[in-house]
């Protein structure tokens, strides 16, 4: 009844104890997403959690993270005013700026974007997934390169330069070298990045501690350091196109941002430097993540090499040893594709997303929001609900496979690790076909082992992505070495 309903309105969030000034912050420990499942069994997936000065909500579960994201999309839309975001992409991010008309614009210009050089027509789906091929063929002779002579080596770094070599082709029609020390140093420092901007960083809700000298403050001065570096090498890229432009001839992505936002007639607000936050966003975004889900895949096979076995089997079969596998074959590859859900799952190796914002009073399982209040959105817990994974702490990439060995297409959407909503990933597409390729092309050419002196645990940094802590493997060929060609 209406009575009940307004008392429920009125309740306070439940949560824990806060302290005076630094609040529940000594309490997230080193894997704050894991406490905040654990906390969701005591509160409830809707609690309130104080960080320094900012009363943060965290939501938990596949229901309240889905009403919040879906149902009440504008509502859930804003990014907070963090110190950390403003140094982003030259302060013009879209990814981590807030809610307004003019962000709405920006988004849609991004998103277009990648349609127009992913999924426009044949021509540059086939465009697009060449580049990939290319980089997957280099980054096998550097990981062949690293296992001369049976040495193990930690595939970071290469998997970075690949992942980042796919999005500058996409944006600036270049790429890098693997033993490109500039571009490596670059890429090196950017590792830190996810650190400071993943959801429970202490500077931005503690903003005093940046006045003073702790280990805070020097995090967050490598991490204003780090996004300047970034940026000024994508902005003399985008200065190079602008001065080299030519209506006629749409080279690259910086071409189209360039003639959608710097030549635009009408009054969207935004500038050239907005041209020069969208690229350097989507560089930054399609750095990361692809080359992260890559390494836990590589680790897991090298951990599980039953798995692995049954996946080159499964290749083998449906490829051949005389070509690579494209992306034609995925309909024929449904275990590839558990094996990348299962990795995607049981990793979350975005565990929470980018912090939101409400952008005005909300209700969310009975519980009032109000406006402007920071929100954390926890992918983790919906990965890990025993009420809808079995055994959800183990890595069983036949649970997306139906009895016929299809991939369970219910069971896949399931899987939350782009976000949903107005702020999901807009990077979706393009990063599946990313992933399914170069795994297909990797676990095709190579076997990948594990360094038998070292056990391979599953310890990872916490960050914006949970990156596996050193661990080293090697890569063997399995056969001729194919090109893409
Ligand atoms: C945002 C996941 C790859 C572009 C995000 C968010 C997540 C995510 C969780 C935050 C959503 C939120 O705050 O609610 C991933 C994963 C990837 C991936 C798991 C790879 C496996 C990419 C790629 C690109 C990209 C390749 C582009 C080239 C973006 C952008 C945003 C974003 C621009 C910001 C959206 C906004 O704030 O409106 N992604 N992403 N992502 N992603 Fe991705």
């Amino acid at each position: 009844c209406l009575w009940v309903r307004n008392l429920r309105l009125k309740r306070r969030l439940p949560g824990p104890f806060a302290w005076p000034v630094v609040g529940n912050a000594m309490q997230l420990g080193q894997m704050p997403h894991i406490t905040f499942s654990k906390l969701a069994k005591k509160y409830g997936n809707v609690y309130q959690i104080r960080l320094g000065c900012n009363n943060i909500v965290v939501l938990n579960g596949d229901t309240a993270i889905r009403e919040a994201l879906v149902q009440h999309s504008t509502e859930f839309a804003g990014r907070p005013n963090f110190v950390s975001f403003q140094s982003v992409s030259g302060g013009n991010s879209m990814t981590f700026s807030n809610y307004s008309k003019q962000w709405r614009t920006h988004r849609k210009i991004a998103q277009s974007t990648i349609r127009a050089f992913y999924s426009a027509n044949s021509q540059t789906k086939k465009a697009f997934e060449q580049h990939v091929v290319a980089e997957a063929t280099e980054l096998i002779e550097a990981f062949l390169k690293l296992s001369a002579d049976g040495q193990f080596f930690n595939p970071a770094h290469e998997l970075t330069v690949a992942a980042a070599n796919v999005i500058c082709a996409l944006c600036f029609g270049k790429r890098y070298g693997h033993d490109d020390m500039e571009f490596r140093a670059l890429l090196a420092s950017m590792d830190m990045f996810g650190e400071t901007v993943g959801a429970g960083s202490l500077v931005d809700v503690m903003p005093w501690l940046q006045y003073f000298p702790n280990p805070v403050r020097s995090v967050y001065q490598s991490f204003k350091d780090l996004n300047k570096e970034f940026f000024t090498f994508v902005r003399d890229k985008v200065v190079e196109h602008r001065e080299t432009f030519d209506p006629e001839v749409t080279r690259d992505m910086s071409d189209a941002i360039i003639q959608v936002i710097d030549k635009a007639d009408s009054d969207t607000g935004l500038t050239e430097a907005h041209t020069e936050g969208t690229v350097s966003d989507l560089i930054g975004a399609g750095l990361d993540t692809v080359s992260t889900c890559l390494h836990w895949m590589l680790l897991l096979l090298a951990k599980y090499p039953n798995i692995q076995t049954r996946l080159q089997e499964q290749i083998d079969k449906v490829v051949g040893r005389d070509r690579l596998p494209s992306i034609e074959d995925k309909a024929s590859l449904a275990y590839l594709d558990a094996v990348i859900y299962e990795t995607m799952r049981y990793t979350s190796f975005v565990p929470l997303t980018i912090p939101h914002s409400t952008t005005s009073d909300v209700t969310i399982e009975g519980f009032h929001i109000p406006k402007d209040t920071v929100v954390f959105i926890n992918q983790w817990s919906v990965n890990h609900n025993p009420l809808k994974w079995k055994d959800p702490h183990l890595f069983d990439p036949s649970r997306f496979l139906d009895e016929n060995g299809a991939l369970d297409k219910d069971l896949t959407n399931s899987v939350l690790i782009f976000s949903a909503g107005k702020r999901r990933c807009i990077g979706e597409q393009i990063a599946k076909v990313e992933v399914f390729l170069f795994s297909a092309i990797l676990i095709h050419q190579c076997s990948f082992e594990n360094n038998p002196s070292q056990d391979l645990s599953l310890d990872c940094s916490y960050g914006l992505t949970l990156k596996p802590l050193n661990y080293k493997i090697s890569a063997k060929l399995r056969g001729e070495l194919l090109n893409g060609a």
